[in-house]
């Protein structure tokens, strides 16, 4: 525990297997099946996948700040909204107010141990802006391009952390994580900010093209479910297409540094005017 902030520093990426429980893991599971069996009506469901309704589409995920929302794997809907798989497994995942509005991802996002990692990294007075629950299923979960969490969450001067708990083995063949080591001493490589243009159907842009990155340079980090990997704001990571019978389900949060720290205007994730981020050490 000690030497958790030194790794991240030098490696950009920390794994602490047996973080969680059996009955952690297990709560958080069944939590997620009720959470499927409360899935939006299919009226609902259109507006997010219709190729036609990009403008839709990106307003349902970018007011999904402080409610629960369902995302669909690509292949998983019909332009109207109806299943083309079975539920349980066309999800890709459910975000991003999580660790806010379910007591059971709330009672992990702030208990004690979280607050003790928050604490040996150095924050001061942390928050955590969103959070997911990741299904990676089997046949159907996508690929995950290598990509910088900074992209989507940009703070400065300190970056935002990952959290990212798996709740199920994780390893090459189901698509674990994979680190490009040592990235994340150069620099943030683009962003991904609302579209400053209000008159474009796109409501989120990219700034620059997707960076190419070579895949000898990343390692995989297949970890035991229970593990919890910390993952700094500037690391290249990716996680590639579950290729297994089995899913490979996550759940994920970031942590930013509020004292002296600022929250970019352009990030995706904004909270409604007035409200803040809850404050990891002041919230139970
Ligand atoms: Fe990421």
């Amino acid at each position: 525990m000690k030497h958790i902030k030194n790794t991240l520093e030098s490696d950009g990426y920390v794994i602490l297997e047996g973080f969680l429980t059996e009955k952690e893991i297990e709560e958080l599971k069944q939590e997620t099946n009720k959470l499927i069996q409360e899935m939006p009506e299919q009226s609902q469901r259109t507006v997010f996948n219709t190729i036609t309704a990009q403008q839709n589409r990106d307003k349902y995920f970018l007011e999904s700040s402080d409610k629960i929302r369902y995302f669909y794997e690509t292949g998983a809907l019909d332009p109207e909204g109806k299943l083309l798989v079975d539920p349980n497994i066309a999800l890709n995942k459910i975000g991003h107010a999580l660790h806010e509005l379910n007591p059971v991802f709330r009672k992990l996002s702030f208990s004690e141990k979280v607050k003790e990692i928050a604490f040996q990294l150095g924050f001061e007075d942390p928050a955590i802006p969103q959070s997911m629950y990741i299904f990676k299923n089997p046949g159907i979960g996508g690929e995950v391009i290598p990509h910088q969490d900074a992209w989507y969450l940009y703070t400065e001067p300190k970056h935002v952390v990952g959290f990212w708990f798996a709740l199920e083995d994780a390893t090459i063949e189901n698509g674990c994580l994979w680190f490009s080591k040592g990235s994340h001493k150069g620099g943030v490589h683009r962003r991904c900010i609302r579209n400053p243009d209000k008159s474009s159907d796109e409501l989120l842009i990219y700034t620059a093209p997707a960076p190419t990155y070579q895949k000898s340079h990343f390692t995989a980090a297949p970890v035991p479910k229970g593990t919890l990997i910390l993952i700094h704001g500037q690391v290249v990571h990716f996680s590639e297409v579950n290729k297994s019978e089995k899913p490979r389900p996550a759940y994920t949060f970031h942590v930013i540094e509020q004292k002296d720290n600022k929250y970019s205007e352009e990030n995706w994730l904004q909270l409604p005017e007035g409200r803040q981020f809850l404050s990891l050490y002041k919230t139970n």
